[in-house]
C-alpha cells in the first residue's frame, strides 16, 4: 500500500510528525536550508548522533540517494531522517538519484516504524534543483513505492513550491 500524499505550507522542523526527513549533504554535519533548521530546532542531540554515525558505520558519509535514521532531538518529530539528494547537472540526468532519496528515505520508516513522514523539497534549494521536476519526482516516487507510511506529508516553503507540488499531486489522477 502506498502513502496518502498531503502537502502543507511552512517551516518543516514545527510538523507534529512521527519522523521529518532532512535534506542532508553526505557529510551528515549540518548545513543551511532544511538541513541548518533541523540542527537548529532539533539541538545537539541530533549533530552527536550523526557525528556517532561518521565514527561507525558511515565513515565516508552518507552516499547520495541514500538515508538514515536518527533522533529527532527537540524536534515535534522522534525522528530524523537524513537523505542526500543530488547536485541539479544539465549534462547528466541524476533523476534517479533524486527518487532513490524519497524510496530510501521510505524504507528507513519502515525501519524505524513511523507511520506520518514529512518530506522537503529535496535538492530544490542549494542543490539547484527546478522545483516543477523537483515536484514531479517527489510526488512521483513517494506515490508508486509500497510502505507502511499512512501520510507522506510535504512540507514547502512558499508559493512557488507550494503550487508545484500541488500541481504534480493533481498530475497523478
Ligand atoms: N522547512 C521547509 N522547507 C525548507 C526549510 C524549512 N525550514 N528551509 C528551506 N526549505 C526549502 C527550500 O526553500 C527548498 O525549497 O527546502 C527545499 C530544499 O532546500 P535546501 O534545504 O537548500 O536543500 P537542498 O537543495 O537539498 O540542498 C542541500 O543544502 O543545507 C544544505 O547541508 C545541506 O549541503 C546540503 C544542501
Amino acid at each position: 500500500m502506498g502513502a496518502r500524499i498531503t502537502l502543507a505550507r511552512g517551516d518543516i522542523t514545527t510538523q507534529d510528525v512521527d519522523a521529518v526527513v532532512n535534506a542532508a549533504n553526505s557529510g551528515l554535519l549540518g548545513g543551511g536550508g532544511v538541513d541548518g533548521a533541523i540542527h537548529r530546532a532539533g539541538g545537539p542531540a541530533i549533530l552527536a548522533a550523526c557525528r556517532e554515525l561518521r565514527a561507525t558505520t558511515l565513515p565516508d558519509g552518507l552516499p547520495t540517494g541514500q538515508a538514515v535514521a536518527t533522533t529527532g532531538g527537540n524536534l515535534p518529530a522522534a525522528h530524523v531522517i537524513h537523505t542526500v539528494g543530488p547536485v541539479h547537472a544539465k549534462r547528466e540526468d541524476r533523476s534517479e538519484l533524486l527518487a532513490s532519496a524519497y524510496r530510501e528515505s521510505l524504507r528507513v520508516a519502515d525501519e524505524i516504524g513511523a507511520r506520518t513522514v514529512a518530506f522537503p523539497a529535496v535538492s530544490a534549494g542549494i542543490y539547484g534543483w527546478p522545483m516543477d521536476d523537483a515536484a514531479r519526482i517527489a510526488v512521483g516516487t513517494v506515490a508508486a513505492t509500497p510502505t507502511d507510511v499512512e501520510e507522506a506529508r510535504f512540507v514547502l516553503f512558499g508559493d512557488e513550491a507550494y503550487d508545484a507540488f500541488r500541481r504534480a499531486v493533481d498530475a497523478l489522477d
